[in-house]
């Protein structure tokens, strides 16, 4: 087994050289713009994108799929059974302390996991995000059968596809279930922007693709892959698409990329052009372009009656304490409880955005099985990776005296928040009434 490499992580690794020479395009004065932008990104550390986030606060309720669309559902691919409570909404519910059954691996156990996740490695002082159980009003949750998740996996490809939160819950699904393969049956790799984990006696592969916003951006680079000014190409879903043929379950997000500002600029033509048609869209409308396009090709190359296909809706982050009445200028840095308020909901374009994923899928034809983790998921302020992850540069001293100002506060640390993810998401292909 090999340990994964950290250029297969989604963070600008410094010991990662951009091969930009190589491609004769490149006049002198674009490349020392690129390396510019490269030590940019390097300097600032990921996920500064939520910081640009704007803040629209708009309050209409979302739409759930028809009840025409659900009947489609009836026979779905892999379902084993129907929950005791049947129609039961798991993603309702509250947190329970649970100190006897959580957390489901020790973070110790699982070599998978990118140094931006290992929180207690990176010196957490307290363990109180991992006893954490995600309790339904209506129903109990099935417990994750690793095995059977397996088994159900031989001879099949699963895949996720999106930005660095979807291969936060692909790297927990690995930790949930390679403990059962021994060490010479298991092996993960990295291509470009394609991580393969393999099981090789169940001839099985669980795969992350990196593309932020699904469509082709110029953000897809998947090392280097922060850039400031965002450009999406209308129509090119094929482009990440073709790779992700032949897959029997699917997972996909995208929403943190796409938080840019009031606008998202989208590209007409193609990247190659010399001179760039480019329109700037909504941020509702361009999200809802590339929802639209991902169903699309979904419809078109995947298979209701063999495959399933999830989308996981927005990881909250919590870059802003007042949002919660906490003080002014505070963060996620140093919450170690969960936010109370069965109500709360954060401020920011969540609201909007999963209006338009209700829209979208509501109409949908292809059964997409959505994954609404953004609620329960925005009570954990305190399950956030904060300070206690790998730095990419040294900190300055400014800084060091102001943990807060680096405080990540969009990714999770593992094990947590996102093993919940995938205890949902093992509910719902197997029990999915
Ligand atoms: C887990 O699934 C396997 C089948 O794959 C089954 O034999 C076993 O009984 C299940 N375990 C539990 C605790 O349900
Ligand atoms: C292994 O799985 C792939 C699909 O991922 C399938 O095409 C192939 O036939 C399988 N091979 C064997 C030996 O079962
Ligand atoms: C962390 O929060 C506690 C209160 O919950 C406070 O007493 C402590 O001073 C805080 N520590 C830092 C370093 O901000
Ligand atoms: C997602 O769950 C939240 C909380 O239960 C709910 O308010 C919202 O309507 C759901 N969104 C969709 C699109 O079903």
């Amino acid at each position: 087994m090999k340990p994964p490499s950290p250029n297969s992580s989604s963070s600008s690794s410094s010991s990662s050289s951009p091969s930009l020479p190589r491609k004769p395009r490149f006049s002198p004065y674009l490349f020392t713009l690129l390396v510019f932008i490269f030590f940019v990104a390097v300097l600032y550390g990921e996920d500064l994108a939520c910081i640009f986030s704007q803040q629209l606060q708009l309050n209409l309720a979302p739409a759930r799929p028809s009840p025409a669309t659900q009947k489609k559902w009836e026979k779905l691919p892999f379902a084993i059974g129907k929950l005791k409570e049947e129609g039961c909404d798991v993603f309702s519910g509250r947190w329970v302390r649970d100190e006897v059954t959580r957390p489901l691996y020790d973070e110790s156990d699982c070599p998978y996991i990118q140094p931006q996740l290992t929180c207690q490695e990176h010196g957490r002082p307290d363990r109180s995000y991992q006893y954490w159980r995600w309790q339904p009003h209506g129903c109990d949750l099935p417990s994750f059968n690793a095995s059977l998740m397996l088994e159900t996996l031989r001879g099949k490809r699963m895949m996720f596809v999106g930005d660095s939160l979807n291969r936060g819950q692909y790297v927990s699904m690995i930790c949930l279930l390679h403990s059962l393969i021994p060490d010479e049956e298991k092996s993960m790799e990295t291509f470009d922007s394609l991580t393969v984990f393999t099981a090789k006696e169940y001839n099985a592969t669980i795969e992350f693709y990196w593309a932020p916003f699904l469509l082709e951006s110029n953000s897809d680079n998947a090392v280097i892959h922060r850039i400031s000014d965002r450009i999406v190409r209308r129509g090119s879903i094929n482009k990440h698409g073709r790779k992700w043929k032949g897959v029997d379950i699917m997972v996909f997000n995208t929403y943190l990329w796409w938080m840019t500002g009031l606008n998202m600029k989208i590209l007409q033509g193609s990247f190659e052009d010399e001179v760039q048609d480019i329109v700037e869209l909504s941020t509702e409308d361009a999200y809802r372009m590339a929802m639209k396009s991902m169903l699309r090709w979904v419809r078109k190359n995947m298979n209701p009656k063999k495959t399933r296909v999830f989308f996981t809706s927005m990881s909250p982050s919590h870059g802003k304490s007042i949002d919660w009445g906490g003080e002014e200028g505070g963060n996620c840095y140093n919450q170690t409880t969960l936010i109370q308020d069965p109500n709360y909901w954060g401020s920011d374009s969540r609201k909007s955005i999963m209006e338009v994923i209700g829209d979208v899928f509501g109409q949908s034809k292809f059964p997409i099985t959505f994954l609404n983790i953004t609620q329960l998921s925005s009570y954990r302020r305190d399950a956030h990776t904060s300070i206690y992850k790998k730095q990419w540069t040294p900190l300055t001293s400014e800084q060091l005296a102001n943990p807060v100002s680096y405080a990540d506060c969009v990714h999770w640390c593992m094990p947590g928040l996102q093993d919940t993810w995938n205890e949902l998401l093992f509910t719902k292909l197997f029990y999915p009434y």
